[in-house]
């Protein structure tokens, strides 16, 4: 079905942020969580945790990364490890290789010409060499540990690198790792990881859903007598982190079922304009939903009643519920100018709400001169437009501190819309739509979402002016 493999690369610039432990146990929980996938990881560090993690006893020696990498067989070199994941061995030097890799997307072509099937995983060095820029033009999927200020600080780099190559920033993530929950800190940003969010969204970098946690027995398993690295699955149930990781592990595979659905039979990286086309094709998108609702950050099913709308945005990469207060709230605030403490608010803000409650509400990032605008329409059920104003963006692109109900229209472009560095897709759009929220996920239902998707290629047809 699938010709060539699907990517996640692990790095950061960061040393000891946690990529290694990520790609390990990512690759083991997968395998975990869906056995019929065929995992594959290995690693561009010499470190030999992958080797010291996966290998069997009296396994076959064979080739190993620096062999991929000058061009043998990958299939010749991968061996079947631990726990039914598949690992390439580690390299002690790949230095002499480097020069191979100048271009970056060399390392994507010869994996989609690997033969590798499944998900492949690639772990990595600290730095952005060569070979981890090819790492990430070749991911579908890219994910960064962030543990503190200056990881995340240092994520601009990457993003920089996104940016420059023209690549899909929508798969590059943030994941704050090493979180120590008994730092507390006054006021709104009440721990570690909420605080590295805000840092982060205000740099326009998206966070995945979850963390993972700092936990002395996680740590605790890469020293052992016998030099083996034990895997948080099958050693470190009683913590926190084991669920984490389950937590991640599902998001990350939604997204590639999400993927797979969507790519096709086409290459990973075709070119934009297929997109439509598939779109209109495609059957309900099966994975992908967000977990939380991206405006307030909280877990949608800590409250399932109050999930009144649901979100798309234009290339289908981010979707999901939202809070219906959470909704209601950006908007008073985004159009009107209304704010918790104003006195209009309650009037104003129930009319807003009904309003939503009937149309399609689109974003639409435009830059008619050096500044991005979005434009705001909603519409009817008939696809007529009802309501326009124009919105002002500035401080976006400054990344503009996080607070007050004016940035949760900040945070929910960054979490659908975003580019980097607070920048936005230019033309991308972001559809939110009414659902019946004592039933939100009947909206998924076949015929349901396609009546949805035409309301959608209506409402953002040229003759209307959107483009
Ligand atoms: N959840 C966790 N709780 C506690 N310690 C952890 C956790 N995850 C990783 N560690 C520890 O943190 C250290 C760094 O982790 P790891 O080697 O995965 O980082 P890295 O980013 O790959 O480092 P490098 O940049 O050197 O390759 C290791 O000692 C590891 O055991
Ligand atoms: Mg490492
Ligand atoms: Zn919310």
């Amino acid at each position: 079905m699938q010709n060539h493999p699907y990517i996640i690369t692990i790095s950061s610039e960061k040393g000891g942020v946690g990529k290694t432990t990520l790609a390990t146990n990512l690759a083991i929980y997968l395998k975990a969580m869906r056995e019929d996938l065929t995992v594959t990881i290995f690693s561009f560090d010499n470190h030999f945790t992958i080797d010291r993690m996966f290998e069997i006893n009296g396994g076959k020696s064979g080739g190993n990364v620096h062999d991929l990498l000058t061009g043998k067989r990958a299939k010749d070199l991968v061996q079947l490890g631990q726990y039914g994941v598949c690992y390439i061995p580690s390299s002690e030097e790949l230095e002499d290789v480097h020069q191979r890799f100048k271009e970056p997307m060399t390392l994507a072509q010869l994996l989609a010409g690997s033969e590798l099937t499944g998900i492949v995983i690639i772990d990595t060095r600290p730095d952005l060499n060569l070979l981890t820029r090819n790492a990430l033009y070749a991911a579908d999927r890219a994910i960064v540990p962030v543990k503190d200020m200056p990881s995340v600080e240092n994520c601009k780099n990457i993003f920089a690198l996104f940016e420059r190559h023209g690549m899909d920033k929508k798969s590059l993530a943030l994941l704050p790792c090493l979180i120590d929950e008994r730092i507390k800190f006054e006021g709104e940003f009440r721990d570690q990881k909420t605080l590295l969010r805000a840092f982060a969204a205000e740099r326009g970098y998206r966070c995945l859903d979850n963390y993972i946690s700092k936990s002395p027995k996680v740590e605790s398993l890469g020293t052992n007598p016998n030099g083996k690295i034990y895997p948080i699955l099958t050693h470190g149930r009683e913590t926190e982190v084991y669920k984490q990781y389950a937590l991640i592990t599902a998001e990350i595979l939604r997204v590639y079922d999400a993927a797979l659905n969507s790519r096709g039979g086409l290459s990973a990286h075709s070119p934009p304009e297929n997109d439509d086309k598939r779109r209109q094709s495609s059957p309900v998108p099966s994975g992908g939903l967000t977990e939380s609702c991206p405006i307030c950050g909280e877990p949608l099913t800590g409250v399932p009643e109050n999930r009144s709308f649901y979100f798309e945005t234009s290339d289908c990469g981010r979707r999901g519920f939202l809070h219906n207060d959470c909704f209601a709230d950006m908007l008073c605030g985004a159009l009107y100018g209304l704010y918790d403490h104003s006195q209009a608010l309650g009037a104003a803000r129930t009319a807003i709400a009904k309003k939503a409650g009937s149309s399609v509400s689109l974003f639409t990032a435009r830059k008619p001169g050096s500044a991005f605008v979005l434009d705001f329409q909603q519409f009817d059920a008939a696809g007529e437009l009802t309501f326009r104003k124009e919105l002002p963006l500035t401080g976006f692109a400054e990344g503009k501190p996080v607070s007050g109900l004016h940035d949760r229209l900040h945070v929910l472009l960054n979490q659908s819309l975003a580019g980097s560095e607070g920048r936005l897709r230019e033309g991308g759009w972001l559809a939110v739509h009414p659902v019946n929220p004592a039933h939100p996920e009947t909206v998924l239902q076949e015929d349901t979402y396609r009546a949805l998707r035409q309301l959608q290629a209506k409402i953002v047809a040229p003759d209307k002016g959107n483009y």
